[in-house]
C-alpha cells in the first residue's frame, strides 16, 4: 500500500482535464503536448500522480485527443492512463461528468489540469488529506492580480483565511466586490467520488459563459452540509497554467531557475543559475562546474571534478571523473549512450554520437565526430576527423582529417586499429579493414586492406620532383 493510501484509508483516483483547446498558443499542437523542461505539460502531471501511487488515472482528451492520447501512453511507468473523450468541450464540469464512470464510488478523486504542470505531489497529498474522505478540498492561492480566475467567497465579512467557504464565483459572473477577491482558485480540487458524483447530476450552465462549471459544486457542497476547506498555497509556480507562448516561456524560465538552484544546493558550480537549461535529469557528483548556455537534456550524469564549457549540449552521457568538456561540444548518446572516460579532454567543437564510448585521458579535438565507436584509454584524435563503427587501441594518434569510410552506400562496416598506432593525416581507411597494433599510416593514404602489426603502409602515389621545372607560359600578344 503506498504512502498516500496509508494516511488517508482512501485510494485516491486522478481526473486531469485536458480537453480544451488552448486558443491563445495559436499552434496546431495541442496545449497540452507543448514542452516544458523538454517534457509535455500533461505528462509533468503525471509524473507527479504516479509519485503520490494514484489508483486511476483519468484524462480527459477533446481538442487533439488522438495525439495526446497517443503521446501519453507509455509516457509515465507504472502509470496506465485511461481516456475520457469530451467532445464537444462545455465546460469544466462537463469534462469531468464524462470522467465520472471511470471513478469508482470509494475514492477521493483528485481533480488537476493538464495545463498546470508544476503542481507538487507534497501539495497533492496535503490537499487529499484535507478532504479525508468527507470534505471538499480546494486549492486556493492569494494573488495581486486575480482577474480571469475563480474567486474564493466567504461568508460574509469574513474575507480572511478564517471565513467560512460559500461559493466559487468565475470573473465572467462575479459583481465588482467578488471581483476584489484576492483568493482564486487553482483550479485543483480533492473530494470524495461519492459526493463528487451527486454534485456532477446537479449541475447547470446557465451562467455568464453557457458552460457547466465544475466549480458550482461548491455551493452543492454548502446547501449539503459538507465542509468545504481552502487549502492555501503561497506558491505561485506550482499552480501556473500555461495559456499563450509567453506563459509558457516564463514558466520555463522560472522552473529552470529551481532547478538551477537545486543543484547549487547540491555542490554544484553553475556560472549563471539564469543561462542554464535542463530538460531531463541531471546528477552531478561533487565538485562539477558549468558554464554558461549550456543544455543538458534525457539522462546525463556527471562525475566528481567534471568542468564543462559554455555552450555545450549534452543529452542522454555519462561524463566520468575529472573529465573536461570544452566549449561548444555538441554529446547526443539518443538510445545507446555517450560515456567520456575519466580526464578524457572533448572539444571545443566536438560532436559524440551514439555509441561513443571514450576512455580514461582520451582527447577528441576542434571539429572530431565520434559515433558507435570505442576508444581505449589514452587514444587521441584531436583535429578534423571521422571515427565511425571503429574500435580504437590504447594510445592511438588518429591523424588530422583521417576518416574511417564505414558506409558502402548499403551497410556499415567496422574498423578495428590496433592499441599504438599512428594514423596521419588525411588517411581514409576503408571498412572493414583492421590495422595491426603499433602500426603506421603514411599521411594522405587510402587503406582498403588489413595491415599487420608493427607496419609502416602508405598507398599515395610516390613522390617525384622535376628540377627547374618551366610552368607553361601565355602566348605573347599579337
Ligand atoms: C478554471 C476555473 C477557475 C480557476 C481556473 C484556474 C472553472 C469553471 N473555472 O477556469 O475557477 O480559477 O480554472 O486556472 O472550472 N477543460 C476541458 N474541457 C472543457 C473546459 C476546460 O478539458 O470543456 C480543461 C482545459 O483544457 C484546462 C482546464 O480544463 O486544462 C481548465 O479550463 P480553463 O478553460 O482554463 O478554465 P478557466 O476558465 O481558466
Ligand atoms: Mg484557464
Amino acid at each position: 500500500m503506498n504512502q498516500i493510501q496509508k494516511d488517508n484509508q482512501e485510494p485516491v483516483d486522478v481526473v486531469i482535464m485536458a480537453a480544451g483547446k488552448g486558443t491563445r498558443m495559436k499552434s496546431s499542437l495541442p496545449k497540452v503536448l507543448h514542452r516544458l523542461g523538454g517534457r509535455a505539460l500533461v505528462a509533468h502531471v503525471i509524473d507527479t500522480v504516479a509519485d503520490i501511487g494514484a489508483r486511476h488515472v483519468v484524462v480527459v482528451t477533446g481538442h487533439g485527443a488522438t495525439d495526446v492520447e497517443t503521446a501519453l501512453e507509455g509516457a509515465v511507468a507504472g502509470v496506465t492512463p485511461q481516456f475520457a473523450r469530451q467532445v464537444p468541450q462545455l465546460g469544466t464540469g462537463h469534462a469531468v461528468q464524462q470522467a465520472a464512470p471511470f471513478l469508482p464510488d470509494d475514492g477521493t478523486v483528485l481533480v488537476l489540469s493538464g495545463d498546470v504542470p508544476l503542481i507538487s505531489g507534497d501539495t497533492l497529498r496535503a490537499l487529499v488529506a484535507e478532504s479525508a474522505g468527507r470534505r471538499l478540498a480546494l486549492l486556493t492561492i492569494q494573488v495581486d492580480d486575480p482577474k480571469g480566475y475563480g474567486r474564493i467567497v466567504r461568508v460574509q465579512g469574513q474575507q480572511d483565511a478564517e471565513g467560512e467557504v460559500q461559493s466559487i464565483v468565475e470573473e465572467k459572473d462575479a459583481n465588482e466586490a467578488q471581483r476584489a477577491i484576492r483568493e482564486i482558485y487553482s483550479g485543483v480540487m480533492a473530494v470524495p467520488a461519492r459526493l463528487l458524483k451527486t454534485w456532477l447530476a446537479r449541475l447547470d450552465n446557465r451562467n455568464a459563459q453557457g458552460e457547466y462549471y465544475l466549480t458550482d459544486i461548491v455551493g452543492f457542497a454548502v446547501v449539503d452540509g459538507v465542509p468545504v476547506v481552502a487549502h492555501r498555497t503561497d506558491d505561485a509556480l506550482q499552480v501556473a497554467g500555461v495559456n499563450s507562448p509567453a506563459q509558457l516561456a516564463a514558466l520555463e524560465r522560472a522552473h529552470q531557475l529551481r532547478q538551477a538552484h537545486a543543484l547549487m544546493a547540491q555542490g554544484v558550480r553553475l556560472a549563471d543559475p539564469a543561462r542554464f537549461d535542463l530538460r531531463g535529469t541531471l546528477v552531478c557528483e561533487s565538485d562539477v562546474e558549468i558554464d554558461v548556455n549550456c543544455v543538458f537534456e534525457g539522462a546525463v550524469s556527471l562525475g566528481a571534478d567534471v568542468h564543462i564549457g559554455a555552450n555545450c549540449v549534452i543529452a542522454n552521457a555519462r561524463i566520468e571523473t575529472g573529465a573536461v568538456i570544452h566549449p561548444f561540444t555538441h554529446i547526443d548518446g539518443e538510445k545507446a549512450g555517450v560515456t567520456v572516460g575519466a580526464g578524457a579532454l572533448v572539444g571545443p567543437f566536438a560532436r559524440l554520437r551514439p555509441g561513443a564510448r571514450l576512455g580514461a585521458e582520451v582527447h577528441i579535438g576542434n571539429f572530431v565526430e565520434v559515433k558507435n565507436s570505442t576508444l581505449a584509454a589514452g587514444a587521441k584524435a584531436n583535429h578534423l576527423a571521422y571515427l565511425g563503427d571503429a574500435t580504437v587501441g590504447q594510445r592511438v594518434n588518429y591523424g588530422a582529417g583521417s576518416i574511417t569510410a564505414n558506409y558502402d552506400g548499403a551497410n556499415k562496416h567496422r574498423t578495428i586499429i590496433g592499441d599504438d598506432v599512428h594514423v596521419g593525416s588525411n588517411c581514409v581507411l576503408v571498412a572493414p579493414i583492421t590495422i595491426g597494433a603499433g602500426g603506421t599510416i603514411g599521411g594522405g593514404s587510402t587503406i582498403t586492406k588489413s595491415t599487420e602489426p608493427g607496419a609502416l603502409t602508405i598507398s599515395r602515389a610516390k613522390q617525384a620532383s622535376f628540377a627547374n621545372w618551366q610552368r607553361p607560359q601565355k602566348a605573347p600578344k599579337a
